[in-house]
């Protein structure tokens, strides 16, 4: 399939609900996965939701063994995830920055919830059933909140904690780590 553009923050189909996939054999399904494969892989980003691409369905990819972006960050197992619900096991939150393909150049740091279950289906229609903890858990926040039209900075307590990246973590050479 193809390397499709990323919508950036003012786009409006980035704050649409996402509609749930009803069908799982749809043509439409099979080429959003891919495309979400091959442009992940091509930005080689941490997670990537279909409305991203400006496809209006609740379908998220994510994980990585490693990541140049987040090189503290420990390996999550690379999911597709469709129509997924999330279910916090506790009040607990914790703080970490985020990035995210629609917001480039940025990184806020961000409450999430510490530990979290979520279910949903692969693209074939077989259950997932997961809990998640740390980065897991927060990268599956991130990307589950852009089917509901949410971006990173709607979750921010304190935007003094939003600043651009080189500027934050000069470190991270990696051109791509936006
Ligand atoms: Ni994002």
């Amino acid at each position: 399939m193809a390397v499709r553009d990323i919508l950036q923050m003012g786009d409006p189909r980035l704050l649409r609900v996402a509609a749930a996939v009803t069908d799982f054999q749809s043509r439409q399904l099979h080429d959003t996965v891919q495309d979400l494969k091959d442009t992940l892989q091509a930005v080689r980003g941490a997670g990537l939701a279909a409305p991203q691409i400006g496809v209006d369905l609740a379908v998220v990819l994510f994980g990585f063994e490693s990541i140049a972006r987040y090189p503290t960050a420990p390996a999550v197992p690379v999911t597709i995830l469709v129509n997924p619900v999330i279910q916090p096991l506790s009040n607990e939150q914790f703080e970490d920055w985020e990035g995210c393909l629609s917001v480039p150049g940025l990184r806020g740091l961000v409450p999430r919830y510490a530990r979290i279950r979520y279910t949903g289906f692969d693209p074939n229609g077989e259950v997932i059933d997961r809990v998640a903890d740390g980065f897991h858990a927060r990268v599956v926040q991130h990307e589950c909140d852009h089917l509901i039209g949410r971006l990173y900075p709607t979750r921010m307590v304190d935007l003094t904690k939003l600043g651009y990246t080189r500027v934050l973590f000069p470190e991270l050479t990696d051109p791509s780590a936006d």
